[in-house]
């Protein structure tokens, strides 16, 4: 049986806008931009439904046939028109049915994926050209005219709290050798791992960890790839916060892999172990459903990756943290859809250069 003529719907990650005085409708999860004639719009509103060229070509009769096709071509070279029930349409229909209550707004996650990064081995003339001419913004603020008092000054040294705290400093060299499976376990535990549970009334049994979450949600996850821990053979890992085990990935893993994750930053290949931050959304999104909570979800990872960073370098590691990333790159490896579950933030340790261990 024949399939029946094609159908097209329009993609529902849309968004449109005016830039240099021309409208521009962007489709936030293709990531692809169209310069649109208004009239287009017509067209758009008319495929909500699914639909036929045959059907529009009645339906904008007033219009010759030639630029009702052409403009019809044009939206599907642009992602804008999609074939009904084909693979990308389902992903559309996916993301606007999974993330409609933070829609429009949560487009910004999608458009902002697999942006292109400045090479890390541009000259450093070339990669000064990407600058705005003007000077930058003053590094901090003074207000003018207010009056201002002198802060005692506090002693660090001695405590080891706020030493570990200043001590804390993005690495870029490590080590050769191996970090110890003792250590991993630590770092994974302190920052990811579940530390205890209260109950509430309404939600129930909650966790609680090292680190804040809008309303107990955790919606992060962490994803270990091993390349040179002591213990433990290398590859990738998902870190099972609520009993403190590591779960086998079938995810082939190497330093260049690690490097191209980073955004092919070289030296993120040195590391001997990434850890991979991702955020299931839902978590939040349930209870949460204003698109301002997609901040939340931002803020608790950045919250995660300090008492990553805080706990190696009181285990006397070197870590890193990084957001330039190939997020459809990880999110494949891992089987991630990338929509109920996206990469936000990678962290990785490493052995301290120079240091004997
Ligand atoms: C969100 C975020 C993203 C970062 N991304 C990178 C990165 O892609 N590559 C890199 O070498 N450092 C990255 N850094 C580290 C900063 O360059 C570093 O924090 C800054 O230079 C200050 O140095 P410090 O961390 O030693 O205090 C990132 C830091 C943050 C907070």
């Amino acid at each position: 049986m024949g399939r029946g003529p094609l159908r097209l719907k329009s993609a529902s990650c849309q968004i449109a806008y005016w830039e240099s005085g021309e409208l521009r409708i962007a489709n936030y999860l293709t990531r692809r931009v169209f310069s649109a004639n208004p009239a287009t719009l017509d067209v758009i509103g008319f495929f909500f439904r699914p639909r036929t060229i045959q059907d529009a070509l009645l339906g904008f009769r007033a219009y010759s046939r030639e630029s009702v096709a052409k403009a019809i071509l044009r939206l599907i070279d642009a992602q804008l028109l999609l074939e009904y029930d084909s693979a990308a349409q389902e992903r559309d229909n996916r993301l606007a049915s999974s993330w409609g209550p933070w829609l429009p707004e949560g487009g910004f996650h999608f458009i902002t994926k697999d942006t292109p990064y400045v090479p890390w081995d541009w000259p450093v003339a070339k990669k000064l050209e990407t600058l705005p001419a003007t000077p930058a913004p003053p590094k901090s603020k003074r207000i003018r005219g207010a009056h201002s008092v002198r802060l005692p000054a506090h002693e660090l040294a001695g405590d080891t709290f706020f030493e570990t705290l200043r001590d804390r400093r993005t690495h870029r060299e490590f080590g050769l050798g191996k970090i110890s499976l003792e250590n991993i376990s630590k770092l994974l535990h302190a920052t990811w791992g579940v530390q205890g549970y209260f109950h509430t009334d309404v939600f129930g049994k909650l966790p609680y960890k090292t680190s804040p979450s809008g309303g107990a949600r955790h919606p992060g996850e962490v994803y270990l790839m091993a390349l040179r821990v002591k213990g433990l053979k290398s590859g990738m890992y998902h870190y099972q916060s609520k009993d403190h085990r590591l779960a086998s990935l079938p995810v082939k893993v190497s330093p260049r892999t690690a490097s191209a994750y980073c955004a092919d930053q070289p030296y993120f290949g040195e590391a001997a172990a990434l850890f991979i931050m991702t955020a299931v959304f839902p978590r939040t999104m349930w209870k949460y459903r204003r698109a301002r909570a997609y901040r939340v979800v931002l803020l608790e990872t950045g919250h995660l990756c300090q008492t990553f960073c805080l706990t190696a370098t009181r285990l006397g590691l070197a870590p890193f943290c990084t957001a330039a990333l190939k997020d459809s790159l990880i999110e494949n490896d891992l089987g991630l859809d990338g929509i109920s579950e996206s990469v936000l933030y990678v962290a990785g340790v490493g052995l301290v250069a120079g240091r004997p261990h």
